[in-house]
């Protein structure tokens, strides 16, 4: 999702979170602490977000050393293969540490608690707890379970939005971007993707809770949000419940329905001093609205993550992706015509079951026209349950999914690359918002493109808009030196 980042063991997610931070009577000295680690999607971390403020609630505080926790949670991905194999071999790390402490619980929330259910405390002798993505309020109780030696297992799919009403706690964050999650599940039926069948049927978020969200985040100094859903221009709201019952709505409820143009305009109108960005948008649902109201307002970011997975049409009618190659393009011109300077990225699965060479070279090709800035490339990953793992065999070998994706990412390079270049000596907007990887005296931060930018820190400050003139670059990475503070967001 969004710049759609499939992160995988983030060391750092976890924060040690002051003291100072809560009312006393949260935080009075507590042996309850826990350790929260999360893989996989954007909505995954912002969930970890929500079970942080649901236990800090229950009497909780956070911990980032594993060794001093009470309680483990992993926030789990199942969306590949490799993703739920790094995650049992983390469970094995969990294991080792229990044997030193007893006492210690652990529970995996998440994709993969929902694939699995109770299956998991069989399979994983180490598992106290499993909370699928819709139940994570009930964590308390589930946690009085385990202490009553009961089988604490919650995989139960909601109707609703379901966490419109909790404060979510930032995990590590850099007190300077943060996810707002705007609609839950996913109704597509990409015939690949266990989404469907572990976050259950789309549901959107009431726009006043998602505002209340983000104002909350201005007051606390945020600059930046990014509008989280699986798929966001399917964004519906109508009074709450599932997108599928619109359909079943009043007269009232379908005149006055919000769509995600609306609600982007809504935001954007409501905090002209904050950059807001959204992930992921669909191909099938991401309207010429949306685009237009990009171009309306300067605080929307001018990048569009826009998946399309094949450049066959062939494949994408296997995948069940409701648009062609020719709509694709059509609506790529679409973003090229309104929003000249728009970043655009992509997801692309390499080696779906029955692609030929020529299927390949067609995502090639279109790759080509469309000169992404940046993508997420992966090799096809039969998941279980899906409608392709029940329908298609998975007959293209291992080695070959690894030569065609290679080729893909190779392509990617040489067009991120070329994107870049395009930036050489011009003077670009950047919100500043951590100290650079590569060297404590630059500043990271991002264009509107989400091009990152390093360069030296001066006495700009995170948080700052500022004005940099690119100088060098790398595929990924625009280097360059900060002019002056910015009346651009
Ligand atoms: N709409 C979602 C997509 C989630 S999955 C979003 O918000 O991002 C993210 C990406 O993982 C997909 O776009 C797809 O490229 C990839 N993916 C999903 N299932 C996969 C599978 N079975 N094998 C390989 N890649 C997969
Ligand atoms: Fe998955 Fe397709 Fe939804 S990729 S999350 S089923 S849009």
């Amino acid at each position: 999702m969004g710049a759609n980042e499939f992160k995988s063991l983030d060391k750092n997610l976890v924060s040690e979170i002051p003291n100072n931070h809560y009312s006393n009577k949260l935080i009075k000295k507590t042996s309850k602490r826990v350790y929260i680690e999360s893989y996989g999607c954007q909505m995954n971390f912002a969930d970890s977000e929500i079970v942080a403020s649901i236990l800090i609630k229950d009497g909780y505080t956070i911990t980032k050393k594993l060794d001093k926790a009470s309680l483990i949670l992993i926030n789990t991905c199942s969306i590949r293969e490799k993703a739920e194999k790094t995650v049992r071999k983390r469970l094995e790390v969990f294991e080792s540490i229990k044997e030193k402490n007893s006492k210690m619980k652990v529970g995996v929330m998440g994709c993969m608690a929902e694939r699995l259910k109770r299956k998991f405390l069989e399979e994983e002798k180490i598992v106290d707890l499993v909370v699928g993505p819709d139940a994570y309020k009930d964590i308390p109780r589930l946690l009085q379970e385990v202490e009553n030696e009961n089988e604490a297992v919650n995989v139960l799919l909601s109707k609703d939005e379901t966490y419109g009403d909790i404060s979510p706690i930032r995990l590590n964050s850099n007190g300077i971007s943060a996810f707002v999650s705007i609609t839950r599940g996913c109704d597509n039926m990409c015939t690949f993707c266990v989404v469907p069948f572990t976050r259950g049927r789309e549901r959107s978020r009431d726009p006043k809770s998602i505002l209340k969200e983000i104002e909350d985040l201005k007051c606390k100094g945020y600059k930046e949000v990014t509008l989280l859903g699986q798929n966001v221009d399917s964004y519906l709201w109508y009074g709450g419940g599932l997108k599928k019952d619109f359909k079943k709505a009043s007269i009232i409820q379908r005149k006055t329905a919000l769509r995600f143009h609306n609600l982007l305009s809504i935001v954007a109108e409501a905090f002209p001093k904050i950059r807001i960005r959204f992930s992921t948008s669909n191909p099938q649902d991401m309207s010429v609205e949306v685009i237009k109201i990009m171009a309306k307002y300067k605080n929307i970011c001018n990048h569009i993550h826009l998946p399309v997975q094949s450049g066959s049409n062939r494949i994408l009618k296997k995948m069940n992706r409701q648009h062609t190659i020719q709509e694709y393009f059509k609506l790529i011109d679409s973003i090229r015509e309104i929003l000249p300077d728009c970043g655009i990225s992509h997801d692309m699965i390499a080696g779906f079951p029955t692609e030929t060479t020529e299927d390949h070279l067609n995502t090639l090709k279109l790759m080509d026209y469309v000169k992404y800035d940046f993508g997420f490339m992966f090799a096809y990953s039969e998941r279980p349950g899906t409608l392709a793992a029940k329908k298609i065999s998975d007959d293209i070998e291992d080695n070959i999914k690894k030569e065609r994706l290679n080729e893909i990412i190779k392509k990617q390079q040489k067009h991120s690359l070329y994107r870049s270049q395009q930036y050489l000596g011009k003077i670009v907007c950047v919100l500043i918002e951590k100290i650079s990887k590569k060297s404590e005296y630059f500043w990271s931060g991002r264009t509107q493109q989400n091009t990152v930018v390093v360069f030296p820190k001066e006495n700009y400050k995170t948080g700052e808009f500022v004005e940099v003139k690119i100088k060098s670059c790398t595929s990924a990475t625009l280097i360059g030196k900060a002019i002056k503070i910015s009346n651009r967001i």
